[in-house]
């Protein structure tokens, strides 16, 4: 059997029909899309075309689309230039948030910029709205920046809850929607949110491109001052290939959409009933068990302790299976997960994220299931 990749929710594998699309923007039309001849105008209506499929299946506006180099310059952008233009003295987040969201605020709260409150919340990592709104009312004008879908645990918010929530308070709302963008759909026009991000990688799309949506009652300062690429929001010749491979990407993500979450959910919810079968004392991190209320995507699994769990990882790798800690995004660093660490996960539990997408399939979770159940046969602690 080939390699098991079990890691979608850091990367998935580029789509063929995405590549397919991309390939002409790399060869023959490789104009820039701001030269005025017909090279660059080729160019550049590939990418308006992009932006406006992007924009009809978000439901939003085409101007209301700014491509970025990924989630990350996406969040940057939304967190940064909102604070800046809007003068902003206070944000609230939450302890679980990607770090894309995190070390942003963390940095603008060090420099002194703003005042940052964190967002408690229960031992199963879910947002307490009610301290949410303690916040809210008590503080000045407020940044609020809380995830759609924790790319560890998988626990969802309920995003018009809280943009009506924001919007009560008159409060700028971010959310990294970067794990659920392309796996649910999200309706811009039933949503009063400020701003929302995608990366083209985590749905089948090229690495390296993302977009920033910025409601059109924003008007926010650039974060990449240079050219007048972007409406003059982002300077730099755009990443052309990059733009139009997340624009299909998206497309085939939305048409394909019910029957990938099927197929993804029955996966997820064998891995659950093999798991919970064959090892004793495993139990799962967060909602991410809750095969109806979690990013169907994501397990975050926590296995009893035993001697072996630190190589557990490593063990996995070595019989083929390709899986996560945390997040892969900090993966090198030897620091711990910070979601796992804001949720008192046991220390000598092995925890591991596996992350499933459409090209996975039921014969790999049996054969995860083996590995794990011979891993945990022996060396289990009492
Ligand atoms: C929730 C979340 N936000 C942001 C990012 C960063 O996206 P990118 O890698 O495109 O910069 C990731 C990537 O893992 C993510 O999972």
């Amino acid at each position: 059997m080939p390699r098991i990749y079990l890691d979608n929710a850091a990367t998935t594998r580029l789509d063929d029909e995405v590549l397919q699309t991309m390939l002409p923007l790399m060869t023959e039309n490789f104009g820039n899309p701001s030269s005025i001849h017909a090279h660059g105008r080729q160019v550049r209506s590939a990418i308006e075309r992009a932006r406006k499929n992007i924009a009809n299946l978000l439901n939003a506006s085409p101007s209301e689309i700014f491509f970025t180099s990924g989630g990350t310059e996406a969040d940057n952008t939304a967190i940064i230039c909102s604070i800046d233009t809007y003068q902003l003295k206070h944000a609230i987040t939450s302890p679980t948030e990607h770090h894309a969201v995190l070390h942003t605020l963390e940095h603008l709260a060090k420099q002194g910029v703003i005042e940052l409150s964190y967002v408690k919340l229960d031992e199963k990592g879910r947002v307490d709205v009610a301290h949410l709104e303690e916040l809210l009312s008590t503080k000045p004008r407020t940044l609020v920046s809380l995830m759609h879908g924790n790319n560890e645990i998988g626990n969802l918010i309920d995003l018009k809850q809280v943009s009506e929530i924001c919007k009560k308070y008159n409060a700028i709302f971010h959310s990294d929607t970067v794990q659920t963008m392309g796996h649910y759909t999200h309706n811009l026009q039933e949503l009063s949110i400020d701003f929302i991000v995608g990366a083209a990688h985590k749905f089948h799309g090229p690495k390296g491109v993302g977009f920033l949506y910025i409601n059109a009652n924003n008007k926010i300062h650039p974060f990449i001052h240079g050219g007048s690429q972007e409406r003059n929001m982002r300077g730099g010749t755009e990443n052309v290939y990059g733009i139009v491979g997340m624009a299909k990407a998206l497309e085939i993500a939305y048409r394909d959409m019910e029957a990938h979450k099927n197929h993804i959910t029955r996966l997820k919810s064998r891995m659950i009933e093999k798991l919970k079968a064959n090892i004793p004392g495993v139990t799962f991190n967060g909602d991410s068990a809750d095969v109806e209320n979690s990013l169907y995507t994501v397990l975050s699994v926590s296995f009893p302790p035993s001697e072996d769990n630190d190589m557990l990882l490593f063990n996995l790798d070595i019989a083929q299976i390709s899986c996560s800690g945390g997040s892969a995004c900090s993966s090198g660093t030897d620091v711990g997960s910070h979601v796992l660490g804001a949720l008192n996960v046991h220390p000598g539990r092995g925890n591991v994220r596996f992350s499933f997408g459409k090209y996975n399939t039921e014969e790999e979770v049996d054969k995860v299931i083996d590995v794990l159940t011979e891993i945990y046969a022996k060396n289990v602690l009492a």
